[in-house]
């Protein structure tokens, strides 16, 4: 197979040491990428660029359709925009996809997770029109518009459908944000009646948190708005293991941008202590969409491998490893 090029943000923090990791493991596993290396947030300002996503960095993931992206730093309660809202926006990546599964050899109270989030990516309470009002009231608009909440829901049924998946439960506050809210559901209701064959269930979001933590396995496609979606992801990685073993995609018509679920992790950061899992997992989950299906299924083997023998799992699920300890650990289980 030709090469194909791939749109590579290193991101900060954390980034960069999971990011060199991943691609470590997809040389060894034999994927035919073509790196471009491009910047974003605090690190493109440090180069010199005027804006934390640089036009450069948009147009290259524009013209190649796929991007590899670690974490950015978003400062917060001042500061630019997020880079990460910016490129889901401006790249249109309306459907953020983020499977969730229980592992063998991650101990965690709950057994037999097997969830994905389709959470919309663009609008919401994420479209950033906020205002002061007089002194001291400030608000934030939360938009929903027919279009996306349509486009979202045709997105998670059409997975669904394709996937073999058999439920799809939305999450919403319609008995509070009656028209917002109310919105997504109808137009999920609607969307429906064109996939007889997926089940489908509604429940308000406070109630579904609640039935998530006590019976995680009963659950299978979650479809929800911007906010709710970034808040369940989170929560869904803590019945697994944690956001160092969570991937994500960001999937729009023209481009797809490929991202852990977790930030920069500032706290660990240049310590080579990350767990670079969940972009590995995010890996695979690209070289999926390129059609590189056999390397993903290789990498994916060597990672579970490595997970169910534990002996060398990184500090987030109980080991000692660090970061490139455990990318090599998942080379040595590549196929020679
Ligand atoms: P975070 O996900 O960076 O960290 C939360 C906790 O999880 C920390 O204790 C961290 O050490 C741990 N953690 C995260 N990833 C880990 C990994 N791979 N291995 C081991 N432990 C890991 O969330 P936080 O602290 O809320 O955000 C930090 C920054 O990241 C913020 O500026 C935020 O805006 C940004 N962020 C960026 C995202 C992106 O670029 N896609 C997504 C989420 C947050």
């Amino acid at each position: 197979m030709a090469k194909q090029t791939v749109a590579l943000i290193p991101g900060d923090g954390i980034g960069p040491e999971v990011t060199r990791a991943t691609q470590r493991v997809l040389e060894a596993a034999g994927a035919q990428i073509d790196w471009v290396e491009l910047v974003a947030g605090a690190t493109a300002l440090e180069q010199g660029h005027d804006n934390v996503l640089p036009q450069r960095t948009l147009a290259a993931i524009a013209a190649h359709g796929v991007a590899l992206k670690g974490p950015v730093t978003t400062p917060v309660g001042k500061g630019f925009k997020s880079v990460n809202v910016q490129l889901r926006q401006k790249l249109n990546l309306y459907a953020a996809i983020r499977p969730v599964r229980s592992l063998r050899g991650v101990n965690t109270r709950y057994e037999g997770v097997d969830i994905v989030i389709v959470r919309e990516n663009t609008e919401g309470l994420y479209s950033g029109i906020e205002n002061e009002i007089v002194p001291g009231v400030v608000t934030s608009l939360k938009v929903a518009s027919q279009a996306a909440c349509l486009r979202i829901a045709r997105h998670a049924f059409q997975y669904a459908q394709r996937r073999h998946r058999g439920k799809i439960t939305v999450f919403h506050k319609a008995n509070i944000m009656k028209l917002s809210d109310g919105l997504f559901l109808d137009c999920a209701r609607q969307v429906k009646k064109e996939f007889p064959q997926v089940e489908y269930d509604e429940l308000i979001i406070d109630a579904g948190c609640m039935r998530l933590v006590q019976d995680p396995a009963k659950f299978d496609v979650l479809l929800m708005e911007n906010l709710y979606g970034d808040l369940v992801s989170d929560l869904c990685a803590g019945l697994v293991g944690g956001l160092g073993v969570v991937p994500g995609s960001n999937i729009g018509d023209e481009a797809a941008v490929f991202e852990a679920v977790h930030g920069s992790a500032p706290d660990i950061a240049g310590k080579g202590i990350a767990n670079p899992l969940a972009l590995i997992m995010s890996s695979v989950m690209m070289l999926n969409h390129l059609g590189q299906t056999d390397v993903a299924d290789h990498v994916k083997a060597a990672y579970n491998a490595v997970l169910a023998e534990g002996k060398s799992l990184t500090r987030d699920l109980g080991g000692s490893a660090g970061t490139e300890q455990f990318a090599d650990a998942i080379i040595a289980k590549l196929p020679r």
